[in-house]
């Protein structure tokens, strides 16, 4: 066809289309990596604090029981009647049964907390924006670990996984490809549902998916899926960048993203990245 101003001006509109959606990409990729840096931050400044309120907790567990048994010892040479209204005026056998308990609930909680700041260390890999060998189930392990409260309303998790090996990659954008998967599996499914995250390896790739038995999709829909804003969900509560900018990592570790679904039975999600790169 010969060029004329009007084919012209078509592509121009297309181009400027384009240009439009990678620069939104762009944005929120950044956005994206300047949230992992915050949280990598954070977790880094908590864990200072965290450190020393753990070890006082023991020593307060020690000095509380030693407290707890002179208390004992000097109540003894009290005469009784004055003893029993001291100890019950401060309630001191209540006391005594409930601060190991404080003690130890307390010590749980903050094990808890140390947790949460790996798996946020281990899901930003902030210090890593470049390709290195990594465990790919220790990423899987931390993602799911931070998402685990929102998808154990609506979905039991079951892992299938088989001994990997180490891949050449970037964990902390792989990590960011699973926790879109995971949450997309949740929100397709409206209770008592199975999400399966299975992995495996061959001489060439090694893989993960995420499948889940929620409402599935139709041919039209999969068909849109990877568009850049293409969103099924209400306002607000979906942007529909999550399947395109996993696209565009996948693509930048040389692999393949591909969908099974069924309406009314469920999704299957499944990447694959080579295991060597190629030159
Ligand atoms: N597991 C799934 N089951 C059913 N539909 C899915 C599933 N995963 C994705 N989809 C469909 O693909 C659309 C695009 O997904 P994508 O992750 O790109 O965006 P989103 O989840 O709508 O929003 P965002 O991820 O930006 O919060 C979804 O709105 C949904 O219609
Ligand atoms: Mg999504």
């Amino acid at each position: 066809m010969k060029p004329t101003a009007e084919t012209d001006a078509g592509q121009l509109v297309e181009l400027q289309a384009e240009l439009q959606v990678l620069k939104e990409q762009l944005l929120q990729s950044e956005k994206l990596a300047s949230l992992g840096q915050l949280a990598a931050g954070v977790a880094h400044e908590i864990n200072n604090p965290i450190g020393y309120v753990s070890s006082n907790m023991k020593m307060l567990a020690e000095y509380s029981s030693s407290l707890i048994n002179l208390v004992k010892l000097l109540s003894l040479q009290v005469e009784e009647g004055a003893r029993t209204t001291l100890l019950t005026n401060f309630d001191f056998d209540y006391v005594c049964a409930d601060l190991p308990k404080l003690v130890q609930e307390s010590e749980q909680g903050l094990n808890r907390v140390v947790e949460i700041i790996r798996d946020l260390k281990d899901f930003s890999h902030i210090e890593d924006a470049d390709f290195i060998e990594a465990d790919l189930h220790q990423g899987i392990q931390s993602t799911f670990n931070l998402v685990a409260n929102e998808l154990k309303y609506k979905a039991e998790v079951i892992k299938e996984f088989t001994e990997l090996p180490t891949l050449l990659c970037i964990p902390s954008q792989l990590n960011q490809v699973l926790l879109n998967l995971l949450l997309n599996a949740a929100q397709a499914i409206e209770q008592n549902g199975i999400i399966r995250i299975t992995t495996g390896f061959n001489d060439n790739w090694l893989w993960f998916s995420v499948s889940d038995n929620g409402k599935g999709m139709s041919s039209a829909e999969l068909a849109r899926i990877f568009e850049p804003f293409y969103t099924t969900k209400p306002k607000g509560q979906g942007t529909g960048l999550g399947l395109s900018l996993s696209r565009s990592i996948i693509e930048k570790h040389r692999g393949v993203i591909d969908v099974d679904s069924t309406p009314g039975s469920g999704s299957c999600f499944t990447v694959k990245i080579p295991r060597q790169l190629p030159d």
